[in-house]
């Protein structure tokens, strides 16, 4: 499981095209990567998962609900064979849905996730929610505490068989009560984050304790009302990101060229990623589009926000959760109850 080229990088570097930064054990995660919820069509996520390697993205984030750890598996797989690539070079992130969270179910789950990605060890596992299920998927079972998750997160680690560990839709409050007994810490906490829910009281937990953040729906997540685990979720409706008037102001700031301003989609876009990179977020933005993919990482990494402009983004006045998780509600771990 050696993997020394990425493990020599020096921090300051870059992994692709992305920025590096380091978790509280030591590996490496590209501050830029791809989403890959809803990329499951599986000759056009081929392609774009091949054109987004070529452009650059070392990261890939997927789950075990996401349905397209074969793929990628598979994809990587033939960059090994081709020799332009080894496994030391991808950042693979996967996550265990709340049906395999019990103790009992965990090890076989993320096996099944290790065996579909065809690899010999991921990079980041994640609890993909605070809550557990029993195996039909929806009743849910409340003897399973997030400490007993972590619990189960740490015997995976100790295998191995994952470079780093950490949770996803956790509240404050949780990741307080597991670090408190946690014998390896949280390494990265994975939550909605963007101008709408800029999580400022959580980020502010994470970095005095040294946890990394992934921001996931940077973008508004517009494409979110479709069916998922064969529900379509109760996604309420939000304003459009890209129009907000801050983003607005602050894009036509940066896209400025001497004679003009110019206002495109493409400045917005820039923004709300700068957004979350210069507050140390990692951004893992989805695109199935070969010209979005492009913009999404080449675009944001020549320039930064200033002080002012984050301030002012900090402070939009619309705030929406727009990931509500309903299937989590009424469990004693609903990370959310407190918004319903
Ligand atoms: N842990 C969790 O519970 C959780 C929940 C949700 C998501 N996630 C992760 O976070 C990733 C990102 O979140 P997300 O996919 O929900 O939302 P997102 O990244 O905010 O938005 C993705 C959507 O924006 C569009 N888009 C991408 N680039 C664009 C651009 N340059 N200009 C305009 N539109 C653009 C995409 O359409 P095209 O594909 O057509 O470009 C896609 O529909 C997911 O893919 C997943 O890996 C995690």
């Amino acid at each position: 499981l050696t993997c020394a080229p990425f493990a020599d990088l020096p921090s300051d570097s870059t992994m692709g095209n992305a920025p590096l930064v380091c978790l509280s054990n030591g590996h490496k995660m590209p501050l830029i990567g791809l989403g890959t919820w809803q990329s499951d069509k599986e000759e056009e996520h081929v392609k774009v998962l091949e054109e987004a390697v070529n452009m650059g993205y070392r990261l890939f984030d997927t789950a075990a609900s996401y349905g397209n750890e074969e793929i990628i598996g598979r994809v990587m797989h033939n960059f090994y064979a081709k020799g332009t690539m080894s496994r030391c070079e991808f950042f693979i992130t996967t996550k265990i849905w709340p049906t395999y969270l019990h103790p009992d179910r965990q090890m076989a789950a993320f096996k099944e996730s290790l065996a579909k990605l065809d690899t010999p060890y991921v990079d980041l596992l994640l609890a993909h929610q605070p809550t557990c299920y029993e195996l039909d998927g929806v009743t849910h079972d409340p003897s399973v505490t997030v400490e007993m998750i972590w619990q189960g997160l740490e015997k995976i680690y100790e295998t191995g068989l994952v470079k780093a560990i950490g949770v996803s839709n956790w509240s404050v409050e949780q990741m307080e009560r597991v670090m408190k007994i946690a014998k390896v810490k949280i390494h990265v906490a994975q939550v909605e984050c963007h101008v709408y829910l800029p999580q400022l009281e959580l980020v502010e937990y994470c970095k005095k304790n040294k946890i990394v953040v992934t921001g996931y729906g940077s973008l508004g997540s517009p494409a979110r009302k479709v069916p998922f685990l064969g529900r379509t979720p109760n996604f309420a409706d939000s304003p459009n990101m890209f129009e907000e008037p801050a983003v607005v102001a602050v894009a036509q700031k940066y896209g400025k060229k001497p004679q003009q301003v110019i206002i495109s989609k493409k400045y917005q876009l820039q923004v709300l990623i700068r957004y979350l990179l210069d507050r140390g977020i990692c951004v893992i933005p989805k695109s199935s589009n070969l010209e979005r993919l492009k913009t999404n990482l080449h675009g944001v990494v020549d320039f930064h926000l200033d002080e002012s402009d984050i301030e002012r983004l900090n402070n939009v006045p619309h705030r929406q959760r727009l990931f509500m998780q309903e299937h989590m509600a009424g469990h004693p771990e609903d990370s959310f109850a407190s918004e319903r």
